[in-house]
């Protein structure tokens, strides 16, 4: 028997979203998934019901338009579907020189990365914290913790999510609510082929299957939330720069992210 509250998923229809979504699924959750692909949520709704008997929703959406959080949260309480699980997800990288890239592709990042997963979360809190029952996963990056020239504008971005979403985490503690900062480095998705990190910029160890970052934040979750960043490899390095001056760590990162 599926339950009747929703984990509403954005951008589900490939990387870390989907598996998130397959995930949640395989566990006996419904869910809500958002991109701006509709057939492929659609396929994806189709499989993950037939495969898991629950429930399984496509709600096809461009979240970099202007309002979209505002529009979704309406569009769920319309359709009324509850939720105790967001999973702020969707997001895109753009590399190069800020002032050669495109201002509107960098404004949109902004709206998707910073203001839609903001609206979403406004709007979508009262519940929970009524319910005193809930959870947010933040899926935000290892960029969030320093400048990172040449994806200055997505590493901003990251960093306004690491902080809001550490934040709450604290605001939220009394009400029973789970927040959980999820911070990947390098991980397989279509992201690695087209996004922000294409280059010279090499992972140790290759980069990371993205069931196992899902795994590690559903994990968090089930703990009551946190920060994560998944690999020892990673930790290691957002530690070990917080003994380096941050002009340096900016210096260093300029000549490793050159493309
Ligand atoms: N892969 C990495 O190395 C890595 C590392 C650190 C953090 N991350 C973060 O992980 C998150 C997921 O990325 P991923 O690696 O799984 O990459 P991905 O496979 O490219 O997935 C990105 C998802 O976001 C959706 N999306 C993009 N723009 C959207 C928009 N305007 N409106 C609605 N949905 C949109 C895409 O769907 P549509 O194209 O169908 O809209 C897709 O479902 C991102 O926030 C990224 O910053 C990734």
């Amino acid at each position: 028997m599926s339950s009747p509250f929703y984990s509403l998923i954005t951008g589900a229809s490939s990387g870390i979203g989907e598996c998130f979504a397959r995930a949640l699924a395989a566990q006996g959750k419904s869910v809500l998934l958002v991109a701006r692909s509709g057939e492929k949520l659609q396929a994806l709704a189709t499989e993950l019901k037939a495969t898991h008997k629950v429930l399984a929703e496509p709600l096809p959406m461009d979240l970099s338009e202007p309002c979209a959080g505002e529009k979704l949260a309406q569009l769920v309480v319309q359709r009324g579907f509850q939720i105790d699980l967001l999973i702020n997800n969707a997001g895109f990288g753009a590399r190069g020189n800020f002032w050669a890239l495109p201002f509107d592709k960098q404004s949109a990042m902004m709206r998707l990365q910073i203001e839609a997963m903001m609206e979403l979360t406004f709007r979508l809190l009262p519940g929970m914290i009524d319910r005193r029952k809930g959870g947010i996963i933040n899926v935000s990056s290892m960029t969030g913790f320093q400048p990172i020239p040449y994806a200055t504008a997505y590493a901003a971005t990251k960093a306004f999510m690491n902080s809001f979403s550490m934040a709450l985490r604290e605001e939220l503690r009394p009400c029973h609510v789970a927040v959980v900062t999820l911070c990947p480095g390098g991980t397989r998705t279509n992201f690695v082929n087209v996004g922000a990190r294409k280059g010279r910029h090499k992972f140790p160890g290759g980069p990371q299957p993205p069931e196992e970052v899902v795994e590690d934040a559903l994990t968090q979750l089930r703990r009551g939330g946190g920060l994560v960043v998944p690999r020892f490899v990673n930790k290691a390095s957002v530690f070990s720069q917080r003994f380096l001056p941050r002009g340096t760590v900016a210096k260093l990162l300029a000549r490793m992210s050159k493309p």
